[in-house]
């Protein structure tokens, strides 16, 4: 039978059959799950979780609580299927449930972290640019230096893990190879402190990410350089970055072998389709899996020379689609989960007609982040931008919430500088 109860109704042995809640606004992989101990009701408490359907066949049963339909259960699991398709069904082997992970705490606030971030990010950009050439000269690669820049980058993602992903979006479109390869770093560093990967584990990442793509230096240039398509034989030699590339990070000293693992595995995909090895599934590594995840986003909200960035929502939305073949299903799922649905940098349009900045993501309710707003209602610019946060409820009750993000908007087309927004202005007390 299928009862629903409130949390606090809840005993250790009852079977979770549904969370009641779209999947973005919880932790777990699943919906279904089996109550284990005192502190899985807490997680769920943590989340603001009210209330639950249990499955008394599969679990213990309780005398509180009303039974309901089956019909009833489905109709509700339909309604969960908020902006994004639920995740597909878990692999045999999850690497990682957040039951096992406390929730991230943050040291510093990102207003501050911030500051600190954009040097490091300063720093990360103009190392890749110095080894990068290296590379290409034949010069052996500054591995002491590479770990050093690296364990700032961590540093900065354990005070916060919002400031320097945040600067990842704010990137500028000159330099897209430097700016990927910091990006790659930092979104793999984002997504595994996300993951619950000890510090020591994530420098290597970090230090494999930011140079995932060295080998390209062994590429002609006319080949990394072509505007155009690249025919097959020309892709067949791009191909061969990532063979290059971790052999270049092996022959580097001071850089630990494992760090070889992102150059040579981040094009691997999930189904076997990549390359070079044409691994499958979990063979391809946590570093592999995670890197690739962290290559595509950035690579396809990038403006390119051939084609224009996605907005990062339908980026978001597609990845969830590859999912199923490209990825590992849980690692795109907790990467939504960590940089949110409207990362922070995205200009959003709302629905009372105000513009503004998302500055920082609330992670109870992804859809729900707060934002600077930069233009009222009329789309008169605000002497100073005013901090609003989406979850308040509408206070003449028209409407659930007060403001609901309506569309994300072009940074340059609505007129708006994210990075000044966030970074160089100190927002007025919101209204
Ligand atoms: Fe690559």
């Amino acid at each position: 039978m299928i009862k629903k109860i409130r949390v606090d109704e809840l005993e250790v042995g009852m079977f979770i059959e549904d969370l009641n809640v779209p999947w973005m606004d919880h932790p777990f992989l699943s919906n279904r799950r089996r109550i284990k101990c005192t502190k899985d009701i807490d997680i769920l408490v943590e989340h603001r979780i009210q209330e639950v359907l249990i499955n008394t066949e599969l679990g213990r049963d309780t005398g509180k609580g009303q039974p309901i339909e089956q019909a009833e259960s489905e109709a509700k699991d339909r309604l969960n299927r908020d902006v994004l398709s639920p995740p597909p069904a878990p692999p045999e082997e999850p690497a990682h449930d957040a039951l096992e992970h406390a929730p991230l705490t943050d040291s510093t606030p990102f207003e501050e972290e911030v500051r600190k971030a954009r040097t490091v990010y300063g720093q990360a950009k103009n190392l890749v640019k110095d080894l990068l050439t290296d590379a290409r000269m034949g010069k052996s690669v500054d591995g002491e230096r590479a770990a050093r820049v690296v364990d700032d980058m961590v540093d900065s993602i354990f005070r916060n893990h919002d400031a320097l992903a945040s600067l990842s979006r704010l990137k500028n479109f000159d330099d897209y190879t430097f700016n990927h390869s910091v990006n790659v770093s930092v979104l793999a560093l984002t997504l595994g402190r996300h993951l619950g990967i000890v510090k020591g584990e994530l420098k290597r990442l970090g230090v494999g990410a930011i140079l995932h793509d060295v080998g390209k230096m062994r590429v002609p240039e006319a080949v990394l350089n072509k505007p155009g398509r690249l025919t097959e034989e020309e892709f067949e030699v791009m191909k061969t970055h990532s063979l290059h590339g971790a052999k270049i990070l092996l022959e580097t000293k001071d850089v630990p072998d494992e760090c070889a693992a992102v150059a040579l595995n981040h094009h691997e995909r999930f189904d076997g389709r990549g390359y070079p090895r044409g691994l499958q599934g979990l063979s391809i590594g946590k570093f592999g899996l995670i890197s690739a995840v962290a290559d595509v986003y950035d690579a396809v909200t990038s403006d390119r020379v051939y084609h224009k960035g996605m907005p990062t929502h339908q980026a978001l939305q597609k990845m969830y689609e590859w999912a199923k073949t490209d990825f590992y299903p849980i690692y795109v799922q907790k990467f939504i989960q960590c940089i949110g649905i409207y990362p922070i940098g995205s200009v959003v349009r709302l629905d009372t007609g105000e513009v503004g900045v998302v500055c920082r993501q609330n992670h109870d309710q992804l859809l729900r982040p707060c934002v600077r707003v930069v233009f009222d209602a009329d789309g008169a610019r605000l002497a100073a931008s005013v901090e609003v946060d989406l979850r308040e409820l509408d206070e003449h009750g028209e409407k659930p919430f007060a403001r609901t993000v309506v569309s994300t908007l072009e940074a340059a087309a609505a007129g708006v500088d994210p990075e000044a927004v966030l970074v160089r202005e100190t927002p007025a007390q919101a209204a």
